[in-house]
């Protein structure tokens, strides 16, 4: 399965939701999830994300982010249609250290 993580935060750019051809993106404040019994593991969305957000589960930096895909994909609402991303989002892109500021 493919994992959301920490560059997505405040980021939110939603080009992902856009090509994923079985909509398992689920949505919260400043942050998307993937559910990973969902994802087919087709890699399209991976590219499309302008902050790199976006790696696979095998990658060193999925894994602390493979259970909050997992907990927030069952509580958030499933997002199919790409949305405004936030009017500061491009400023966000590069800062490091965002994982305490994911709103649950
Ligand atoms: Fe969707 Fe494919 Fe990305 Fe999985 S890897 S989230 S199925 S676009
Ligand atoms: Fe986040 Fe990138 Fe999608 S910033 S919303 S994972 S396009």
């Amino acid at each position: 399965t493919y994992v959301v993580t920490e560059n997505c935060i405040k980021c939110k750019f939603m080009d992902c939701v856009e090509v994923c051809p079985v909509d398992c993106f689920y949505v919260g404040e400043n942050f998307l999830v993937i559910h990973p019994d969902e994802c087919i593991d087709c890699g399209v969305c991976e590219p499309e994300c302008p902050a790199e957000a976006i790696v696979p589960d095998s990658d060193d930096k999925a894994t602390p982010w493979v259970e909050i895909n997992r907990d927030f994909s069952t509580q958030w609402p499933n997002i199919t249609r790409k949305g405004e991303p936030p009017a500061d989002a491009e400023e966000w892109k590069d800062k490091p250290d965002k994982k305490a500021l994911l709103s649950p």
